[in-house]
């Protein structure tokens, strides 16, 4: 069994080790990582010049090789649809089709489908001009919600908490165009808990993973601007292991019964952003692939074959039957970050002390490279992610920051407070 994983963060490595980890068919388990990293390549054979958004390379790669299943890290080449191309060529890959992908590319598309779906979700308005915008921020209520329709890298969502803001972030919208020349949806703002769902999906039904929660703000007690992801931690209090199926036939299954409806059958991750209100549970967005940094919380607890779950969701038959294992183990996971992230980043600086990382600790390589000595220095803005498995929220944490204290590089950020006060 041949395996191509597409992407070059902490998320692909965390995918690449939970292939080869839990991987029980007959043979020998290849993998491959187009283009990977330094950490990737300790674990499966990069291809580093294979860039992750390069669709026509990646797929002559998958021919070349003759892979049996392309795993697809990244909404980018999703959204540009790599899986259909794939499929034009024959070649199976775990991921929705550009059009399912759209769930994830397009936050007015999705809406819509919710509320076809009768998903519960905020109330929203679409904007497609700065006037439109200066109308609705007259008559908003307060905090107010501003979300880019297109990809964002996690970054077009801006909270506002009055019209000066709103006036503020109309201009980053419509006059800066930070986010590109997109739309724009106005949503009402949820108070409660936020709860990442996942479930590997096969076109007609939903199976859930367990829940998890990350940490988006740069700072601790959720300060700062938003990253693309500060630490994770699973399960979470909020959802016992009882209510996770009646939760995913809430917030997954209408969504899988609605694409099919629509002729865009969904395949692969969809991920549901969560809030639990004091109204009940409510969908703030989904993603149509692994979460950055769930994934590296959620995989180490896997105990089903990875590669049998994704290639069934992508073959008639599908995922009926199966069971998706997950440990009773805790998991933490932190992101160590450079200097300046996520404004910049900081490139370059020599990692010291990953030598001394301790058995069972695992480290996922997100933004690194190595300098002309071969040593491995950092080359992006999420650097690292450690991740610790434990019986209990506290003993998993308290492992995750004993082995982060032995790492180090210029200007290296961590939060300290992930996970932190979760009795579980
Ligand atoms: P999204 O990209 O839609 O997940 O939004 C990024 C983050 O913004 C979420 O994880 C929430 O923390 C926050 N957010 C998004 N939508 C809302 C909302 N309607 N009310 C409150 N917070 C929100
Ligand atoms: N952890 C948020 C995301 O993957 O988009």
């Amino acid at each position: 069994m041949k395996v191509l994983v597409v992407g070059s963060g902490g998320r692909e490595h965390a995918i690449v080790r939970a292939l080869a980890r839990t991987w029980s068919g007959d043979g020998e388990l290849e993998i491959l990582c187009a283009p990977g990293n330094p950490g990737i390549e300790l674990d499966a054979r990069c291809v580093p010049d294979v860039g992750g958004e390069d669709l026509p390379a990646l797929v002559e790669l998958a021919k070349r090789e003759a892979v049996d299943l392309v795993a697809v890290g990244p909404e980018v080449p999703l959204v540009d649809g790599l899986v259909d191309e794939l499929a034009a060529v024959g070649v199976k890959a775990f991921g929705p089709s550009r059009a399912a992908a759209q769930l994830e590319g397009s936050k007015i598309f999705c809406k819509e489908v919710l509320n076809a779906a009768k998903v519960p979700t905020a109330k929203h308005a679409v904007i497609r001009s700065k006037d439109e915008a200066l109308a609705h921020a007259a008559n908003a209520n307060y905090p107010a919600v501003f979300k880019s329709d297109g990809l964002a890298a996690g970054k077009g969502v801006i909270i506002c908490k009055d019209e000066r803001a709103a006036k503020a972030a109309i201009d980053a919208y419509f006059v800066d165009q930070r986010f590109g020349a997109t739309d724009v949806i106005l949503e009402e703002f949820l108070d409660g808990v936020e709860v990442s769902l996942l479930a590997i999906c096969d076109g007609e039904r939903a199976y859930s993973l367990v829940p998890a929660r990350d940490f988006k703000r740069i700072f601790d007690n959720d300060e700062g601007p938003n990253t693309g992801g500060m630490g994770a931690f699973s399960p979470v209090p909020e959802v016992p292991k009882g209510q996770i199926a009646e939760l995913s036939e809430q917030v997954h299954q209408p969504i899988v019964d609605e694409m099919k409806r629509r002729g865009a059958p969904f395949h692969g991750v969809l991920y549901a952003g969560l809030m639990l209100t004091p109204n009940g549970v409510k969908v703030l967005e989904y993603n149509t692939r692994f979460g950055d940094p769930e994934t590296q919380a959620l995989l180490p607890r896997l105990e089903s074959d990875l590669t049998a779950l994704m290639l069934a969701s992508v073959t008639a038959g599908g995922l009926a039957g199966r069971q998706i294992k997950f440990s009773e183990d805790r998991s933490v996971t932190l992101t160590l970050a450079s200097a300046g992230y996520p404004e910049s980043s900081s490139k370059g600086d020599v990692i010291d002390g990953l030598e001394s990382v301790p058995d069972g600790i695992e480290v996922t390589h997100a933004g690194t490279a190595r300098n002309a000595e071969g040593d491995i220095v950092t080359a992006g803005g999420r650097v690292l992610n450690v991740t610790a498995l434990g019986s209990s929220v506290p003993e998993a944490r308290t492992a995750a920051y004993d082995a982060a204290a032995g790492i180090d590089f210029e200007g290296m950020q961590l939060r300290s407070d992930i996970a932190a006060g979760i009795d579980l």
